[in-house]
């Protein structure tokens, strides 16, 4: 039996705010669980919700040193779905609204997560084989596991991976604080360490240490090695090429499945999408306010509301995006400019936008559920998880050909009848803009065609079945 432990800043259903947390807490379930015991550590964050504050059984706690502070660290533990889920406390780091806040602060908090992660394992007696590190919170374990600890007979044999679910976050800040926080020394601060650009750098470490790099798609892998993808570490990437890989993420089956859905409005399947899906799209419409029309292409994005997501090139033409034939449907939260861009065309259009500024897990079912197109233009996409979703609701991705998106739709094309969505190339308002429209065409013009298209989509596998087995083909290779 192989032992692994997870480490991460968030993870579904305890707290979310992005992708990670579903990949963190739906990839341990896959794992084949006779030859795998997998484990999870997450911050306890003010922020997770009281019911499962109430599951969680006190395990231990004691005092640690983070360079001359000296911290509490608590241990909770609750089981989940056959999995067990470990939350270190500390009510000095993890209070606030959200897990994350200023970065001046994360960086003292993640500090303080990582060596308290590596001291909760022999308190616990849980030695892991691997520890799997996921993001930039958790860069500074593979860093103090071989700085100190591997002194310790305890940690020897422990193995790291660490997986960047988005090279854009590194967790950066000045190297003199940084070494005040962590009590790492000077000689981690250097280029072929911890420093980048003058800076201290987490991600880096954690690149630099870990046995093994993996990241969330395989073209994300090869785009990172590049200085538009790259992030400034492109050249770090190019080094440790030999030890990195991409794994595409899956999502968990279970929790989407339209056959089996509780929140959307009507179930359906891949043999009865034709009739029964046009019902979810009307209850939604309904519900938000729009006009109650079966002739209207629905596009949907449910998203982090962030550059990265391409919503610049839909600024850009969003009049004529929001023409007459169609509805837009928005949810998410993030900058100002772009909630405030989707609030103004729902006021401005109120029957055909709908600018949902918020996240709800409900309202993100019912979207993925009644929508013809799901539309994610990206700058750049580790993987992205939304035109999984999309996939497997019947609901058409029309994506930027980048990362995970290019890995996992494939482009329509009327002449051989193939694909399973839309793509365009360039990062391009009008490029996109005329690949929507040739999207509509099919939809208006061509249903039979179009109903091909999400035939297709829908007898694709993108449950973690595939790619669990390739993390145990790495865990196992360790
Ligand atoms: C980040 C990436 C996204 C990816 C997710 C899970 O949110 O931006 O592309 O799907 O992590 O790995």
């Amino acid at each position: 039996m192989k032992k692994v432990l997870y480490a991460a800043s968030e993870c579904f259903p305890f707290i979310k705010t992005g992708g990670l947390a579903d990949v963190v807490g739906s990839l341990p379930k896959y794992m084949n669980k006779a030859e795998y015991d997998i484990r999870v550590m997450i911050p306890k964050y003010l922020a997770i919700p009281d019911s499962w504050k109430e599951k969680m059984i006190y395990k231990t706690q004691f005092y640690m040193d983070l360079s001359w502070r000296n911290q509490y660290v608590g241990i909770l533990e609750t089981e989940y779905e056959g999995i067990i889920f470990y939350f270190i406390d500390n009510e000095f780091y993890f209070t606030g609204h959200t897990p994350y806040g200023n970065i001046y602060e994360d960086i003292e908090k993640f500090a303080f997560f990582c060596k308290a992660c590596l001291c909760a394992l022999p308190v616990l007696d849980f030695k892991p084989d691997i520890i799997h590190c996921h993001d930039w919170q958790t860069g500074l374990i593979p860093v103090y596991l071989k700085d100190k600890f591997l002194e310790n007979n305890f940690y020897r044999g422990i193995k790291t991976i660490m997986t960047i679910h988005n090279l854009k976050f590194q967790g950066v800040w000045d190297m003199k604080t940084v070494k005040d926080i962590t009590g790492l020394s000077d000689y981690y601060f250097t280029p072929d360490k911890l420093e980048a650009y003058g800076d201290a750098n987490y991600l880096k470490g954690g690149i630099v240490y870990a046995d093994y790099v993996t990241t969330v798609s395989n073209s994300y892998s090869e785009e990172i090695k590049t200085p538009f993808y790259g992030e400034g570490l492109d050249g770090l990437m190019r080094a440790r090429s030999n030890i990195l890989t991409g794994i595409v993420n899956g999502i968990d089956y279970e929790e989407y499945n339209p056959e089996k859905d509780t929140l959307i409005y009507r179930n359906y399947s891949a043999g009865n999408f034709r009739r029964e899906k046009i019902k979810n799209k009307r209850g939604l419409q309904e519900e938000l306010g729009l006009a109650v029309i079966n002739k209207k292409f629905m596009i949907g994005i449910v998203s982090r509301l962030t550059g990265q997501k391409g919503f610049d090139l839909i600024e850009r033409v969003i009049e004529e995006l929001c023409s007459e034939d169609t509805q837009l449907v928005v949810l998410g939260t993030g900058e100002q400019k772009y909630e405030n861009l989707f609030r103004h065309y729902a006021w401005k259009y109120g029957d055909r936008v709908s600018a949902n500024i918020y996240y709800s897990d409900e309202k993100a079912h019912k979207i993925y559920a009644a929508c013809d197109a799901f539309l994610m233009p990206s700058l750049f996409e580790p993987c992205g998880l939304s035109q999984l979703i999309g996939l497997r609701y019947g609901t058409v991705p029309i994506v930027r050909e980048t990362g995970g998106l290019r890995d996992t739709v494939e482009s329509y094309n009327e002449f051989e009848g193939t694909g399973t969505g839309f793509s365009f190339s360039n990062y391009n308002a009008h490029e996109m803009l005329s690949i929507i429209r040739y999207a509509k065409d099919i939809y208006f013009n061509k249903k039979r065609e179009w109903n091909k298209i999400i035939d297709r989509g829908m007898t694709r596998d993108f449950s973690w079945n595939n790619s669990a087995r390739l993390y145990e083909v790495l865990y196992s290779r360790l």
